[in-house]
């Protein structure tokens, strides 16, 4: 699948994202999610990922603080196991990198229903586990990000 990066800059509350974030089953992100109007501006810096019909297949997100920044990613369930997820990784990692950032992490809450597979997920993809339950994986500075 050729896929397409998108910055939304601002990003609001959307069909897509209603679909898709707000419809992951509860426990895997912050339930105000699910309390946003359409139309509604979201906090954080967020991108999506589209397909070769301008379909939109994925999100990521990122939210830094101190000079690291935890990312979220959420694929839709009709889309996954396509490479859609690791593509938003890697370019969520470019723009840490572009940013200047120390660390992306992300923390799969205790309540995930696939905490094992989705730890596992990130674990696979260069993350490690820290003491204080967070997945960490350290940015690479670097002064443009290369094309799509
Ligand atoms: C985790 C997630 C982003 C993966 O997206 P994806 O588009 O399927 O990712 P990829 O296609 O790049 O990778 C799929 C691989 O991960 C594995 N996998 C691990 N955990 C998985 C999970 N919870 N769901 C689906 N696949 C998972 C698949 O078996 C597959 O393995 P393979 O590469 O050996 O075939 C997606 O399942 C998702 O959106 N889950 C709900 C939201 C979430 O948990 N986000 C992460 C926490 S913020």
């Amino acid at each position: 699948m050729s896929l397409r990066w998108v910055h939304e800059s601002p990003s609001f509350w959307d069909a897509d994202k209603a679909r898709i974030v707000g419809e992951a089953p509860s426990g895997i992100f912050d339930s105000r999610f699910r309390r946003l109007r359409l139309g509604a501006l979201v906090p954080g810096d967020w991108f999506h990922a589209e397909d070769e019909g301008r379909r939109v297949v994925g999100y990521g997100w990122l939210d830094a603080s101190w000079g690291d920044a935890e990312i979220q990613v959420a694929t839709d369930p009709n889309a996954r196991g396509r490479g859609v997820g690791s593509f938003i990784l890697e370019r969520l990692q470019l723009e840490a990198d572009m940013r200047g950032l120390n660390y992306l992490y992300n923390l799969v809450r205790p309540t995930h229903p696939q905490l094992q597979a989705t730890t596992e997920w990130f674990l696979k993809r260069g993350f490690q586990a820290v003491d204080d339950g967070r997945l960490v994986r350290e940015a690479r500075p670097r002064a443009s990000i290369p094309p799509p």
